[in-house]
């Protein structure tokens, strides 16, 4: 008869390659058959049935491996609106729709990405600010975010609000020798409870900003078409160049990535062609094939405090190409893609 076999998370984890909180959420979804002994010591047995049924999957599944395995991934642009609070909120919408358990953390003292998905904090409510310095637990300062069609749910997203108090949070971080790793360090132990945590920073390259691309898996740089908008792209290169490199050396599984250029607030004018063609020129595939078109709704998502996709039909394009850039995105990672049809409001 087979002895059973030990196999720990992480030697399961790398033959499937995947995350160790993806194997989990396997075993929990009924993917990977659950060990047939008491787990102890790390340790999950498994008899020959088991291991065959891990191996199955192995060969099942090795065309389907993530080339990228993305969890944190943040909206990073120093300059000012060009669209980073409303594509964080909107593909968390679009990722939340199609099934995905998503977290949106504002880094962003102006509080516009819990504004926009309706997470107001108020009076003695907690935010980010007191996560990152405060000790709080950020799981106690997520309040999740229910958006409802005719009745019934249709979206839920998890947000940690921020405040005009996180603007004091830079000179408090600088006293500290881990000033970079602040969020990092807040974000490591829930990671398993979600499928992305998308993180909206500031307009600027100071510390909040900082701690965010160290606690991130990938970055999208929201790209307006604009005069100047490529210049400023290129110093962001540099910072992201700059953050790489120490995570690299320090043997990091995800050293962070540049997602993608994002094209956002576009209008059809030959203008605005012309910087698109260059930042193709310089970006080439990591420009999304999704661009955000110019909508008048996009103002009213906000002032209403609701993602696009629970607009009224006029928003619909702009919806439509948060929906394809979650399609973009899960593509680049081979990841499954639900077909749902969209209805809106
Ligand atoms: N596709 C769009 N159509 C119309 N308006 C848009 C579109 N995208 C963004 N806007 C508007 O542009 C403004 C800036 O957008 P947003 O706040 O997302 O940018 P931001 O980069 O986060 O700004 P900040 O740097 O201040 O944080 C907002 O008023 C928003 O409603
Ligand atoms: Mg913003």
């Amino acid at each position: 008869m087979n002895q059973p076999s030990k196999l720990t998370i992480n030697d399961i984890a790398e033959l499937l390659g995947v995350s160790r909180s993806t194997v989990d959420r396997y075993i929990t979804q009924g993917i990977i058959p659950q060990p047939d002994m008491e787990s102890e010591g790390g340790h999950r047995n498994y008899n020959a049935n088991g291991r065959g049924k891990i191996l199955d999957l192995f060969y099942s599944k090795k065309h389907q491996i993530p080339s990228e395995k993305w969890k944190v991934i943040s909206f990073f642009n120093q300059k000012g609106g060009v669209g980073k609070t409303i594509s964080c909120v909107n593909l968390a919408a679009s990722l939340a729709y199609l099934d995905y358990r998503v977290l949106v953390v504002d880094m962003d003292p102006q509080g516009h990405a819990g504004l926009s998905l309706n997470v107001d904090p108020t009076g003695d409510d907690h935010d980010i600010y007191d996560v990152l310095l405060h000790g709080t637990p950020i799981l106690d300062v997520a309040k999740p975010a229910i958006f409802s069609q005719r009745g019934a749910p249709m979206l839920e997203i998890d947000v940690v609000p921020s405040t005009v108090r996180l603007a004091g949070a830079e000179n408090e971080m600088h006293a500290s020798i881990v000033r970079h790793e602040f969020l990092r360090a807040v974000l490591a132990p829930i990671q398993h409870r979600y499928d992305y945590i998308l993180v909206d920073c500031p307009p600027s390259l100071g510390l909040l900003s900082i701690n965010t691309l160290y606690a991130s898996d990938a970055v999208i740089i929201p790209f307006k078409p604009e005069p100047m908008a490529l210049r400023g792209i290129y110093h962001l290169i540099q910072t992201i160049d700059l953050i790489k490199r120490p995570a690299i050396k320090l043997g990091l599984n995800h050293p962070l990535s540049l997602a993608g250029v994002l094209i956002t607030d576009y209008e059809e004018i030959n203008l605005q062609k012309a910087y698109i063609e260059e930042v193709r020129e310089h970006f080439g595939s990591k420009v999304f094939k999704s661009m955000i078109p110019h909508r008048a709704h996009a103002q009213e998502s906000r002032h209403h405090q609701k993602p696009l996709l629970m607009m009224s039909s006029e928003g619909k394009p702009a919806a439509d190409a948060y929906l394809g850039l979650a399609h973009d995105l899960l593509g680049i990672q081979n990841r499954e893609i639900p077909i749902k049809e969209v209805s809106h409001v």
